[in-house]
């Protein structure tokens, strides 16, 4: 077994809606993980560049990013930007629609996988997002690809906006979500793709508990 040290590294990937962050975060409580959502750190680095007012400026964002300090707490439930408890600005509109112009930047995300690693070096992990299979751990002992159809996903994602008093349409949801595919699937560094040796697991029709289970199973099985 490729275990990084002593530890156990969980890599997920898929696109957005597929359930991979609730999911992972589950399977990192059940079996004592620590959970990393690389999404968060993209995110972050999207406040960085507004609060800078750097969004169009790279060169400058580059050169912050690289003195930022982000940092998770609570077991990735929190994360810090340069101190700050930033976890409801990521979550925004105004962050939705930037941060896939920001994560496509090589620059920045040489950065941010780099500090992936580090943190996967620390102990035993469970970590989502696009490349984490494919680029950042592609030696991690157990590898899945969660995806589902995009209508599924779109409704998972409005019912989550009505919770949240969001004023929004299914329909302008599902452009939303096919839009960030096609920037996630398409760009040039790092896009989103499955990992050849991941296990692929389709969430349409499944529920969360269902997914946490065949994780946790295929993990019980070999390790
Ligand atoms: O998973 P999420 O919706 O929080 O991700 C936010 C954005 O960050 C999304 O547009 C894709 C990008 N991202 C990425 O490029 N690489 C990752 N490992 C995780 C997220």
């Amino acid at each position: 077994m490729k275990q990084i040290g002593n530890y156990l590294t969980i890599a997920i990937d898929g696109p957005a809606g597929s359930g991979k962050s609730t999911v992972a975060r589950l399977v990192a409580e059940k079996l004592g993980l620590l959970y990393l959502d690389s999404g968060a750190m993209y995110r972050a680095v999207t406040v960085l560049a507004i609060q800078n007012e750097v969004e169009t400026n790279i060169p400058k964002l580059i050169e912050l990013v690289k003195t930022c300090h982000i940092e998770f707490k609570d077991n990735g439930k929190k994360i810090l930007l340069n101190s700050d408890d930033v976890s409801v600005q990521i979550r925004t509109p105004e962050v939705n629609n930037l941060v896939a112009d920001i994560a496509k930047v090589p620059e920045i995300r040489h950065e941010i996988v780099r500090h992936q690693r580090k943190i996967g070096e620390e102990g035993s992990i469970i970590a989502e997002g696009r490349d984490l299979t494919t680029i950042v751990f592609p030696c991690a002992d157990f590898k899945f690809y969660l995806d589902a159809s995009v209508k599924e996903r779109a409704k998972r994602r409005f019912a989550e906006l009505q919770t949240q008093n969001v004023d929004t349409t299914l329909e302008s949801v599902e452009a939303e979500i096919r839009a960030r595919d096609e920037k996630d699937m398409s760009r040039e560094h790092s896009p989103l793709q499955a990992a050849k040796d991941a296990i692929h697991i389709d969430t349409t029709g499944k529920t969360i508990d269902e997914v946490v289970d065949l994780i946790v199973a295929k993990i019980g099985s070999r390790h």
